[in-house]
């Protein structure tokens, strides 16, 4: 079986569109460590992502096999597994999607429970407000003196907010 070829196509991005609808917010995580895991190499064993995600051995390989089956990774043997080219496109979406949000996050001032936030907003955030979410991170960075204004702004409301 190999469908891999229609990533290639004209229609390829559509079907990316349809495919990551697909996901479960698990299938996500499992691709986004997947991709994290994989920049060095090219490739993650089965061990180390389920070791990053605090997972059994069992259910990362069941779980391997599901986006195996929709054409997003390659199991080869030895445990060793790559993402294809639709994978690797929708990883990228993952990790910039988490690395949007943890840096918003950490630009309004949010340090308690940082990630747990991330990882409830990352999943559900919709594409047009990540956008929006973007926009206004590269503001900040781009107006490090209205950031500061914003900064002592938030310090002086701190008691107002929990
Ligand atoms: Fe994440």
């Amino acid at each position: 079986m190999n469908n891999n070829e229609d990533f290639y196509t004209v229609r390829g991005y559509e079907i990316l569109g349809k495919k990551k609808k697909m996901l479960s917010h698990s299938m996500e995580d499992y691709l986004e460590m997947i991709y994290r895991n994989s920049l060095e190499k090219g490739y993650v064993r089965i061990n180390t992502l389920a070791e990053s995600l605090n997972v059994q051995a069992p259910s990362a390989t069941k779980m391997v096999q599901k986006l195996t089956r929709l054409g997003l990774l390659k199991y080869e043997k030895y445990g060793i597994i790559k993402l294809t080219p639709a994978g690797e496109k929708i990883g990228r979406f993952l990790l910039e999607r988490h690395e949007t949000i943890e840096d918003f996050l950490k630009l309004i001032g949010v340090k308690e429970k940082l990630l747990v936030n991330v990882e409830l907003i990352e999943h559900n955030v919709t594409e047009g407000a990540l956008a929006k979410i973007k926009i206004l991170n590269s503001f900040f960075k781009s107006y490090p003196e209205i950031f500061e204004k914003f900064k002592e702004y938030s310090i002086s409301h701190i008691e107002d907010s929990s």
